[in-house]
């Protein structure tokens, strides 16, 4: 039996990954600075939305008026959508809370949500000083979250010039995808792009993409 795919909401890009992610995965999307994490994730909370999927949002960096007010541009009024109860936009300061993982599971169950995003996991490399205590933190996060049967998205932030997905080359390891967007110059001109880099029992595209920030959103181009 195929697998019923969970749709990013991002115009050409399921069709890279056979239609989509894999229900209950856990996909970290890597990138530059400002090549377009969090508005990615803002557009998979939003098209689950659209389908009647609920979803949350824990941000760790940005606040939520500020999450939302930058998703109004792109005509995504999630405002509306908390108030029905189907969704939650969260922040949360990581060096108050003690129990990361049961926040998070609570506010999956308010909203009995299917989609949810974590933005960005690097704080957890920034208030964990050891390699090892990040790397096991973040595991029993992801295998908490994935009990919850949600398909879960990510963040992590990729250095220029380096080659790991992440701050400490941790994330990727416990994802079952990562996605990558890159911001690059190239001959004094700047593009942005997207690659699969993995994603588990999936016969995926591979190489980069060109990806074009349109007033509906993200958008992958054809090459
Ligand atoms: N309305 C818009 N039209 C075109 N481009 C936009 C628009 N809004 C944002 N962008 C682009 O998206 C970038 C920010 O995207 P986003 O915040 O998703 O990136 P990020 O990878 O999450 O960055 P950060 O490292 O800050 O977390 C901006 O730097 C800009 O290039
Ligand atoms: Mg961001």
């Amino acid at each position: 039996m195929p697998i019923t795919r969970i749709k990013t909401g991002i115009p050409g890009l399921d069709e890279l990954m056979e239609g989509g992610l894999i229900p209950g995965s856990a996909v970290l999307v890597a990138g530059h600075t400002g090549a377009g994490k969090t508005l990615f994730c803002m557009q998979f909370l939003w098209s689950g939305l659209q389908k009647g999927e609920p979803g949350v949002y824990i941000s760790f960096e940005q606040t939520p008026e500020e999450l939302k007010d930058d998703a109004i541009i792109f005509g995504w009024n999630f405002d509306a959508y908390e108030r029905k109860g189907m969704c939650k936009i969260a922040f949360y300061n990581p060096f108050e809370i003690a129990d990361v993982n049961k926040i998070i599971t609570d506010e999956i169950a308010k909203v009995k949500a299917k989609r949810v995003v974590i933005d960005s996991t690097s704080i957890f490399a920034m208030y964990l000083n050891d390699e090892l205590k990040v790397r096991e933190k973040l595991y029993k996060l992801v295998q908490k979250l994935k009990q919850t049967g949600c398909t879960i998205l990510m963040t992590s932030e990729i250095l220029e010039e380096s080659k790991g997905f992440s701050r400490y080359g941790v994330e990727e390891f416990v994802a079952d995808a990562v996605i990558a967007l890159y911001y690059a110059g190239l001959g004094g001109e700047e593009y942005n792009s997207i690659e699969i880099r993995k994603m588990r029992r999936t016969k995926h595209a591979r190489g980069y993409f060109p990806l074009e920030f349109t007033p509906e959103g993200l958008k992958v181009i054809k090459k």
